[in-house]
């Protein structure tokens, strides 16, 4: 084992870190500076321009809404002032019914007092003490409550995938523009320690351009949600829509948009259970998908492996350590990762984007729908198959 230079490790920490200040001939103080972890650079506001706190009220105590919960609370510069479930004893903060938790440290019992508590999101969305609304909700609820909130005047944290198809993105891109108001989209990959590594060293060329890739996610079926939404296929489109778009974002992100796609699978009745891709690059290039839900249930488990011209990366879920590893010259290196939460990450970036007024990089409603599309084409090949 050796070390990677220092160079190519990916940026590690939480912090902002200052590049550079200024910018006079802008007619506004700013501050050029590092998205850490991402290794982007941003110019963003500072001065007058700067919020200590964005107000949020979250639609919708799930395993993914507790998760969010938790986050906010690890923000000191975001309050949670209102929360929304139709299930009257999330409203009063007894979670234990939760079957299912994404590594939220939150506990069962949750003291709501000084909260406003909503049992309709219009409510909630119309509440002006609430900056930001964050949706947890089930995907059919998605594009609805995204654009209510959004022509309310709201910044929006919508969960993936966007919406249902590419019509209902349409219809939120257009609320965007409209509105002016800020849209993130929960594509949590982007901030995941081992894909924003994977990416920097893909990118920065050291090891020459990439020849194959593949991404791996797997795990039982959820079939613990609010009524059963996750593993009925019209309402969730199954793996390919669920869980799958994780990878169709991040391949997107990494690579751009293939020349073709060619996608199988197995659906039961209309629940897509599992989901094999074939993306075709110009230039002989493969990324390779695998996604599936057991119906068997099992462990979840995810990675990846990209093989560059002169040096492979790859990283496991299911490791023991799991680590980002590269393999050069038939040699093993093992980059070290920073182990911080990618839904904390996300979150956090929102809530400094939202105080700064500066534009948000990742989860994009572009890109967003980008990943509904592809998620989409995918999806009708594997329906036409099972016809
Ligand atoms: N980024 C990730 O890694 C990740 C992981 C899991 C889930 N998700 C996403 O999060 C979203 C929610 O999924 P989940 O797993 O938390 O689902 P869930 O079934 O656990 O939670 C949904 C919650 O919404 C509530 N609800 C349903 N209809 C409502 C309504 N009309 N008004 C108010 N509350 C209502 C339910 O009572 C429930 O508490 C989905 O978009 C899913 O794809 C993302």
């Amino acid at each position: 084992m050796s070390d990677v230079p220092a160079g190519s490790l990916p940026k590690t920490g939480g912090e902002l870190r200052t590049i550079g200040s200024g910018g006079a001939h802008l007619g506004r103080e700013t501050t050029l500076v590092d998205i850490c972890p991402q290794g982007k650079y941003s110019l963003r506001w500072t001065g007058d321009k700067m919020r200590d706190y964005i107000n949020v009220g979250l639609i919708g105590i799930g395993a993914m809404g507790r998760t969010h919960f938790g986050c906010y609370r690890n923000n000191p510069h975001a309050n949670i002032t209102a929360i929304c479930d139709i299930d009257e004893r999330k409203r009063t903060g007894e979670w234990s019914t939760l079957s299912y938790n994404i590594g939220s440290e939150i506990s069962d019992l949750v003291d709501v007092s000084g909260i406003s508590v909503y049992e309709s999101y219009a409510d909630l969305i119309a509440d002006p003490s609430v900056d930001l609304v964050d949706i947890c909700l089930p995907t059919p609820l998605h594009a609805s409550t995204t654009i209510e909130a959004l022509r309310a005047g709201k910044d929006v944290f919508c969960e993936k995938p966007m919406a249902w198809d590419v019509d209902e993105c349409n219809d939120i891109e257009r609320a965007v523009n409209e509105t002016g108001r800020k849209l993130m989209v929960g594509h949590c990959l982007r901030y995941w320690p081992q894909y924003v590594a994977a990416r920097e060293i893909i990118r920065g060329g050291e090891f020459g351009d990439w020849r194959y890739a593949s991404f791996h996610r797997s795990g039982g079926a959820p079939n613990w949600s609010w009524n059963n939404w996750l593993i009925t296929g019209s309402q969730s489109g199954g793996v390919v829509l669920d869980m799958h778009i994780h990878d169709v974002d991040a391949a997107l992100w990494w690579f751009g948009r293939p020349q073709s796609i060619h996608a199988a699978g197995v659906a039961i009745g209309a629940l897509p259970t599992t989901v094999d891709s074939t993306w075709r690059y110009k230039g002989d290039k493969t990324v390779a998908l695998h996604g599936s839900w057991d119906l068997n249930g099992g462990p979840f488990r995810y990675g990846f492996k990209v093989v560059l011209e002169r040096g492979s990366l790859w990283f496991d879920s299911a490791d023991s350590s799991p680590n980002l590893n590269l393999v050069s010259n038939d040699e093993v290196d093992v980059f070290p990762v920073y182990e911080e939460s990618a839904y904390q990450l996300q979150l956090d970036d929102l809530v400094d984007c939202l105080r700064r007024g500066s534009a948000l990089i990742h989860g994009t409603p572009k890109a967003s729908s980008e990943a509904v599309e592809v998620a989409w084409e995918e999806m009708k090949q594997l329906q036409k198959a099972h016809q």
